[in-house]
């Protein structure tokens, strides 16, 4: 252990499952490697464990009740006290009650008031964390950011096999070592990503559309994610799924797009701009399927709005960052399109050189500043990129 937890005060849930015992290992554990422990026992952990012993185990006052002794909120101290809470073993009840936000007890009214991650330890019958309802609880849970230990398989106290295991206490404390470890540079700062192509529908089935996967807008989302930032990503057509921990706003159309965008913008710190925008829409969309006629078809088709230049227009605070996919002239176009839009800076790439571009893991690009200042980018995965584009994005915040 690196001593990950010397000076970190954690919040330690225990719920009542059969593995609440293991719980009293994780709390020895978390004390010995420098951690100040806060344990909250819901009524249902009374039945397996008791105060006495965590309170013997930490040398501490244990927590049980909402409504205590003293005169004050203690769930509000609780949760601004913690650098991080673990719920370890966490039961289908109260993944349940945490996926409504219910608070009913002090530990789920206190982990509604926390900050700071949050790290949930499901441990259960198989059937019971097998049931969908309860997985869609905790993939919720997940989209909201918090970190998820899956349970081990084996067989379980019930006689079942299969999942459900509460893993290890030593396993417990380094899982949470490593989401205390992670660099959380960006915590508290709001980052909108786009990502994606956006389509012009045609009729109800055909529409134009780019080769845009979205692969360099979800790995940004993923990096601004993994830092701790509250990220949005606004997303067009694509099959890519949902990051975890990000919140994630599908689209289809400029529009739609620039709708999304724009209602989450005037509190968002910054912006990254990576679709692959449609620059026109049909004049007409039409309402049943086109029916062939003729040697010729002709569609007419206006200008979408430019949705960069216009947040460029509308900053206050924000950084904005944009991209320029070109296939010649690429400093030139892109220098242009950072002054016309009002950036920070452009990350520019020629999407017919072999290894960036539409679909590929890998890009190649030049971030230019507006300050005049570039960065080149060699050949290197999307994800390696995405953490050098929020490096300076962090500079600039
Ligand atoms: N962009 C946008 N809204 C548009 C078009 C582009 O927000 N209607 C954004 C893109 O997300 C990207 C940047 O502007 O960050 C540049 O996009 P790009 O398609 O390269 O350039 P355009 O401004 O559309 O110029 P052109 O198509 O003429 O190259």
């Amino acid at each position: 252990m690196s001593g990950g937890f010397k000076e970190k005060r954690i919040l330690l849930g225990v719920t009542g499952g059969i593995a609440a015992y293991k719980a009293i290992e994780v709390a020895s554990r978390l004390k010995k490697a420098g951690a100040l422990v806060d344990v909250v026992l819901t009524k249902g952990a009374e039945n397996f464990v008791t105060p006495l012993t965590f309170g013997e185990v930490l040398g501490r006052k244990v927590y049980t009740n909402l409504w205590n002794e003293e005169s004050e909120p203690i769930h509000i101290r609780l949760a601004e006290n913690a650098d991080m809470a673990i719920v370890a073993p966490a039961t289908a009840n109260f993944i349940a009650k945490a996926r409504l936000g219910i608070a009913d007890d002090l530990l789920t009214t206190t982990l509604l008031a926390i900050r700071t991650p949050i790290m949930i330890a499901p441990a259960m019958n198989t059937n019971m964390y097998e049931n969908p309802i309860t997985q869609k609880n905790i993939e919720e849970l997940k989209k909201r950011g918090a970190y998820i230990m899956p349970p081990a398989e084996g067989v379980l106290a019930c006689g079942a096999i299969g999942a459900g295991r509460l893993p290890e206490p030593v396993d417990i404390v380094n899982f949470a070592e490593n989401i205390l470890s992670q660099n959380l540079s960006l915590k508290g700062k709001k980052i909108i990503v786009t990502a994606a192509g956006t389509i012009a529908p045609i009729d109800p089935v055909r529409f134009i559309g780019n080769h845009s996967t979205g692969k360099m807008g979800f790995e940004i989302a993923k990096e601004a994610a993994k830092r701790g930032a509250d990220v949005v990503l606004v997303a067009g057509v694509t099959h890519l799924k949902n990051p975890d921990g990000v919140k994630t706003i599908r689209v289809n159309t400029t529009e739609e797009m620039r709708a999304a965008v724009l209602a989450e913008y005037d509190d968002a710190d910054a912006v990254i701009k990576s679709a692959a925008v449609a620059d026109y829409r049909l004049a007409e969309v039409a309402t049943e399927k086109i029916k062939k006629q003729g040697d010729e078809l002709t569609l007419k088709l206006v200008r979408n709005p430019d949705i960069l230049k216009e947040l460029g227009e509308k900053r206050k605070n924000q950084i904005l960052v944009g991209f320029a996919a070109e296939t010649n002239n690429l400093v030139e176009y892109a220098n242009k399109k950072l002054r016309e839009k009002n950036l920070d800076f452009i990350v520019a790439n020629n999407v017919k050189e072999e290894g960036a571009g539409f679909g590929t893991d890998t890009n190649i690009a030049k971030l230019i500043f507006k300050d005049g200042r570039e960065i080149d980018a060699p050949i290197m995965q999307k994800s390696e990129l995405a953490k050098i584009i929020l490096d300076e994005v962090e500079k600039l915040l």
